[in-house]
């Protein structure tokens, strides 16, 4: 037996790449937002989570290209002891101010916001209750808790199901300790976390309520701040985290909550300590894009409207979108290379999506994942239906 015996048996890839319908690690070469350029092609990008399309706004790549002429390309060490920039400071009072918190504490990236909030937040008494479909961060935060107070619970309950939160929480001990976890909008599927309701049991069973809202902010609300604000329930969660990587056109996250909770984080989580800061363009681009978030609501509303309309279009045609009620939509394939051969088709006609296969979904959800940018054109988005009319067609699946 040798440790890589597992590396030199894996072949799947291979057979895939054979088949020419490995749809993974696909190089981009020039990126222009909605479209973008792979194998030579033009290709319309809806697999990105770019969604206000902000990466490439001349004023977040401005604000980029100047921080890092002023302060260099790298914070070279961690936010504790020499990577932290003014900058950093800034934006942590701006972005706790727009999620109405106390206070905020970025991380180099959402995954490890998850992680080092989670891992710090837990303790060898604490209960953890957890949406089943949760993103694999929140859990890895989880395992490493695990790791380290091995007496710690974890229970999980069913996919966005209620009942079944409550079902799970009257089971434990209620003088012990309790957090629920979930994910604001689900990133498969883009479904809204059922927040009043969950946000009722926790109330009932003394449960603090964390929400990871890495697809939510800059997505929903009037103004962006995302599912909180969709729900109107910003005093009543406890900590929001983000990710920068997805409407803030950047790198990093953070989490945001009441001071002291904050402040202990900042002091005791090991991805912050031990890892570099946010190098000052990714801090710099976020502070911008918070700018263009806050005084232009309406790229929030053209990306929410288009969500809407792809929806309201693919489920005319006949596909099934799932409980999506986001710009991020599903189209439920439920076949595994049937779903490869769908996402290939379309790859040639121009349309670039994500095949999303199981362990990431449960097998029978195999499924396209779709969404959108403030910045596709409606030229765009036609061009986009026409295709998956045709190919839909012609592969039986409408
Ligand atoms: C729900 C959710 N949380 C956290 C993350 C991690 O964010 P990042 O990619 O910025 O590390 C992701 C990224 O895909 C996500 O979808």
């Amino acid at each position: 037996m040798d440790i890589f015996d597992k590396c030199l048996e894996f072949t799947k890839v291979e057979d895939y790449k054979e088949r020419g319908i490995y749809p993974y690690f696909f190089p981009i070469s020039e990126n222009y937002g909605p479209r973008v350029v792979m194998e030579g092609r033009e290709i319309i990008m809806i697999g990105s989570n770019n969604y206000l399309g902000l990466t490439k706004d001349p004023r977040v790549q401005e604000a980029a290209i100047k921080a890092v002429e002023k302060f260099g390309t790298s914070c070279s060490g961690s936010r504790f002891l020499n990577g932290t920039y003014e900058l950093h400071v800034e934006l942590e009072a701006r972005l706790a101010k727009f999620v109405n918190k106390e206070a905020a504490l970025m991380f180099s990236t959402g995954y490890q916001t998850n992680v080092g909030a989670i891992y710090t937040i837990l303790d060898k008494n604490s209960v953890v209750i957890t949406d089943k479909t949760n993103h694999a961060c929140l859990f890895d935060g989880i395992l490493l808790a695990k790791g380290t107070n091995p007496g710690m619970v974890m229970r999980r309950y069913k996919h966005n199901d209620m009942d079944d939160l409550e079902r799970v929480i009257s089971t434990v001990d209620p003088e012990l300790p309790k957090l629920i976890i979930t994910d604001g909008v689900f990133s498969m599927e883009g479904d809204i976390v059922k927040l009043p309701r969950l946000l009722r049991i926790a109330k009932t069973h003394r449960a603090r309520v964390y929400v990871d809202d890495a697809h939510g902010m800059g997505v929903l609300g009037k103004t962006g701040r995302g599912t909180l604000e969709h729900f109107h329930a910003f005093d009543d969660v406890d900590l929001v985290t983000t990710t920068f990587s997805k409407s803030f056109a950047s790198l990093g996250g953070f989490v945001a909550g009441k001071a002291e909770v904050i402040n202990y984080i900042k002091h005791f989580s090991r991805p912050l300590i031990f890892s570099a800061a946010i190098p000052p363009a990714n801090t710099a681009a976020v502070l911008k894009a918070l700018e263009i978030i806050e005084s232009e609501p309406e790229i929030v509303h053209r990306l929410q409207q288009t969500g809407e309309r792809m929806r309201r279009e693919f489920t005319a045609l006949g596909f099934d979108t799932g409980d999506s009620e986001t710009p991020i939509i599903p189209i439920l394939v439920r076949d595994y290379d049937k779903t490869f051969a769908f996402w290939k088709a379309l790859f040639e006609a121009g349309i670039y999506t994500n095949a999303v296969v199981s362990p990431a979904v449960p097998a029978d959800r195999s499924l396209l994942r779709t969404s959108y940018m403030a910045t596709h054109t409606d030229k765009d988005l036609d061009q986009v239906l026409d295709t998956f009319k045709k190919i839909g067609k012609q592969m039986g699946i409408i």
